[in-house]
C-alpha cells in the first residue's frame, strides 16, 4: 500500500533502524526497488529526482508507481527528491505522491524557512509528508576543499529552529556525504550528527549514501539516521550488468537481453542495502 514518509519513518525511529529512499529513473528500476522490497519484507522509499522527472516525465512515473503500488504488500511511499518549488510540490501532490522534499538549502535560512512552511501547508492537506534541507549536500564533483565543504555542514541549533519553525517530518542533514560516485573516503561527523538527533525531534535523513562503507551507515542509523538515499549504487550495478551482457554478446539485439539481466543486479543491490539498514522483515 501507499504509506506517508511519517507512517514509515516513525516506525523506523521506533524500531531503531532505517528505511531506504532508492531513486527511479525507469520500469526496470522501479521494478527492482519493488521486487527488492516484496522479497526482504521491507518498507521502501521510490523517489523521483529532478532527472528522473525530465527523462521519464512526472506522468509517466507516478503511471508506473500506481501499477507497482496496486500489486506491492509492503508499505511503499512515493516521494519527490530535491523538489525544486512549490508549483513542483504541488504537480507531484497532484500526481499522487506521498512525500515530497523541498530542497531549499541554497537559500538564506529565513528563505528556506518561508518556503518549506507553504510546501509543508499544502502538503498537509493532501496528508502527504515533507523532507526539507538545512545545510548543503553538495555533489561529488564539485571541486571544493574539505574546509569549504564543512562550512556547509548543518548546524545543530539552526537545525532545531528550522524544524520547530517550519513543522516538517524529516530533515536531511550535511555530515559529510556527496551525491555521485565519491574520490575520496567520505569522512562522516558522527559527532555532530549526535548533537543535531539531540536536539532535532523528526527522523534525519542521509543523501549520498552510495559508497559510504556498511560500518558509516550502520553507525549513523545508531545515531539517529532513519532514511538513507541511494542512486549512485544502484546505476553502478545496472550499467555494469549492461556492459558485462553486451562484451559478452556483442551481437545481442534484444533490449530485453540486456535491460533484464541489469534489472536483477539493481535488486541485489537494494536487498543488500535494505539488510545493511536494518529494515528487511520489518515490513
Ligand atoms: O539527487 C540526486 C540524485 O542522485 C540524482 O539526480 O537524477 O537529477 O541526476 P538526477
Ligand atoms: P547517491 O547517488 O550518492 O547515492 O545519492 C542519492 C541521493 O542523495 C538522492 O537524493
Ligand atoms: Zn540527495
Amino acid at each position: 500500500p501507499l504509506v506517508t514518509l511519517r507512517e514509515v519513518l516513525g516506525a523506523a525511529a521506533a524500531g531503531g533502524y532505517a528505511v531506504g529512499a532508492f531513486n527511479c529513473n525507469n520500469m526496470e528500476i522501479l521494478q527492482a526497488i519493488v521486487t527488492a522490497a516484496e522479497a526482504e519484507r521491507s518498507p521502501v522509499i521510490v523517489q523521483a529526482s529532478q532527472g528522473a522527472i525530465k527523462y521519464a516525465g512526472l506522468d509517466y512515473i507516478a503511471a508506473m508507481a500506481k501499477t507497482a503500488l496496486a500489486s506491492a504488500t509492503v508499505p511503499v511511499v512515493l516521494h519527490l527528491d530535491h523538489g525544486t518549488s512549490y508549483e513542483q510540490v504541488i504537480r507531484c501532490l497532484a500526481a499522487g505522491f506521498s512525500s515530497v522534499m523541498i530542497d531549499a538549502s541554497r537559500l538564506p535560512l529565513e528563505e528556506n524557512i518561508a518556503l518549506t512552511k507553504e510546501v509543508v501547508k499544502a502538503a498537509r492537506a493532501v496528508g502527504a509528508s515533507v523532507e526539507a534541507e538545512l545545510g548543503r549536500i553538495g555533489g561529488t564533483e564539485d571541486d571544493i576543499s574539505v574546509a569549504e565543504r564543512e562550512a556547509f555542514f548543518t548546524d545543530p541549533d539552526e537545525a532545531a529552529y528550522f524544524v520547530e519553525q517550519t513543522g516538517v517530518d524529516a530533515l536531511a542533514v550535511a555530515i559529510g556525504t556527496a551525491h555521485g560516485p565519491y574520490r575520496w573516503e567520505p569522512k562522516l561527523d558522527f559527532e555532530r550528527l549526535s548533537r543535531i538527533a539531540a536536539k532535532v525531534k523528526v527522523p534525519l535523513v542521509l543523501h549520498g549514501s552510495s559508497g559510504v562503507p556498511a560500518e558509516d551507515i550502520k553507525e549513523a542509523i545508531r545515531r539517529g539516521i532513519r532514511k538513507i538515499n541511494i542512486d549512485t549504487d544502484i546505476r553502478i550495478a545496472f550499467v555494469n550488468r549492461m556492459r558485462e551482457v553486451l562484451m559478452a554478446n556483442p551481437d545481442e539485439i534484444d533490449p530485453r537481453k540486456i535491460l533484464g539481466p541489469a534489472r536483477e543486479a539493481a535488486t541485489e543491490v537494494i536487498r543488500e542495502k535494505m539488510r545493511i539498514f536494518g529494515s528487511s522483515g520489518k515490513a
